[in-house]
């Protein structure tokens, strides 16, 4: 970390990403968390609970799209460094809902952005604000296009990547009219422990432990980088230590695969851990109606990041995600408190159509 004691906001610091990021810096000497969710669907503080001692880790229940709750956690804390991942996060549910993108994903950033800067304007040294963001942004790659880099121009296709890539815009116009000091990162796929089961590796590990079918969207051959949580959470942390203010970085698995392997990969650790016959979970397998818009291929070239800052992916993917299979095989408890009748609903609208009607 930079120099002396920070006190660091985290924004939805209760969810996947932003959860490991709290776990990873919590063993930091010289850092003061202060946590700031609003608990949603995707929001679990059983994940953090243990990290939480009201003095290095403080947690604050509290909604980004609050103004008043906002500007409090700034006048209350003296905050050196903001990491942002509080967000609307599940492109599925765009397509179905796209007004909380917009209000979480955009106002949200506004308000933060706001807050900070006033408390920092004049004294910004030692300051950071680090957006974290998505390769969503870019838009679609063709099978032979060149990976995203920090050059590539914006075009999302999603409301969910349309979010937030108006929130990278924000954060870069903050940067280049009032000389905020404010860092944007655009990450690929992440897996790994705690990772609402809403996503494509979770779901089809838990769907193949209860024996229910496996929805891969179309011929299942979109491509995805997937990097592990842990990695990324690493790469965040050296940004904030080294990054330069202004600067975007990239940040990727360099591991691109299509969705059907990673769906018979998982259906073959499962099928190992339990003892089950091989193929028995391949053939849960449903081939159902695309997502609309589905984006074909996401892939993320790291060269600035890796030469700039000297971070690569520690992960070996087979290996790690057998790791992620045995997490949610043992974590029956922080599954059955996530799965409230929210998400069975949402799980209900998005799937039991495409379910029956489908190949
Ligand atoms: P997540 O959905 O698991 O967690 C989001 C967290 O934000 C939850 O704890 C939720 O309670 C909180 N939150 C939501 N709305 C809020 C609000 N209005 N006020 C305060 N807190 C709120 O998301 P994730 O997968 O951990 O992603 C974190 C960030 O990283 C997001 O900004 C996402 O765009 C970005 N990102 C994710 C991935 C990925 O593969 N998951 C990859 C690249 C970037
Ligand atoms: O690329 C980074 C992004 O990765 C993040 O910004 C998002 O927050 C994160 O959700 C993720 O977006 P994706 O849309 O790529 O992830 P998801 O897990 O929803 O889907 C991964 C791929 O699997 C995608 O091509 C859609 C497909 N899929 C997904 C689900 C949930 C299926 O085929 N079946 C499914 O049931």
């Amino acid at each position: 970390m930079r120099m002396t004691k920070n006190t660091i906001l985290i924004t939805g610091g209760a969810g996947f990403i932003g959860g490991n990021f709290v776990r990873h810096l919590s063993a930091e000497r010289n850092v003061r968390l202060i946590v700031f969710d609003a608990l949603t669907y995707a929001g679990n503080i059983a994940s953090i609970a243990d990290v939480i001692d009201g003095e290095k880790v403080i947690f604050v229940h509290g909604d980004i799209c609050d103004t008043n709750a906002v500007q409090d956690i700034f006048d209350r804390h003296d905050i050196d460094q903001v990491v942002h991942f509080a967000a609307e996060s599940h492109v599925d549910r765009s397509i179905l809902g796209p007004r909380a993108f917009i209000e979480t994903n955009v106002t949200g950033t506004l308000n933060l952005l706001m807050a900070a800067r006033a408390k920092w304007q004049g004294g910004e040294a030692g300051k950071c604000f680090l957006h974290v963001s998505t390769d969503e942004v870019y838009g679609a790659l063709s099978a032979n296009d060149p990976a995203f880099d920090e050059q590539t121009a914006y075009a999302p296709n999603s409301p969910y990547s349309a979010s937030k890539a108006a929130s990278d815009h924000l954060v870069r116009a903050w940067r280049h009219t009032y000389g905020f000091p404010a860092i944007i990162t655009n990450c690929s796929n992440n897996y790994g422990p705690g990772q609402f089961p809403e996503k494509l590796i979770p779901l089809m590990i838990l769907n193949a432990v209860e024996e229910k079918p496996l929805p891969v969207y179309g011929d299942g051959m979109q491509v995805r980088d997937w990097l592990h949580v842990q990695d990324h959470c690493e790469a965040l942390r050296l940004v904030l230590e080294k990054g330069v203010p202004g600067e975007t970085y990239c940040i990727g698995g360099a591991n691109e695969q299509p969705n059907l392997n990673i769906v018979h990969l998982v259906c073959d650790l499962v099928d190992a851990r339990l003892g089950r016959t091989s193929n028995a979970s391949r053939a849960l397998i449903r081939h159902v109606t695309d997502r609309p818009g589905h984006d074909r291929r996401y892939a993320i070239d790291i060269t600035k990041i890796n030469r700039k800052l000297g971070w690569k992916p520690r992960f070996a993917f087979d290996a790690a995600l057998g790791d992620t299979v045995d997490w949610y095989l043992s974590n029956g408890a922080w599954i059955e408190a996530i799965r409230s009748g929210e998400y069975l609903r949402f799980y209900d609208a998005q799937y039991s159509r495409r379910l029956e009607g489908e190949k």
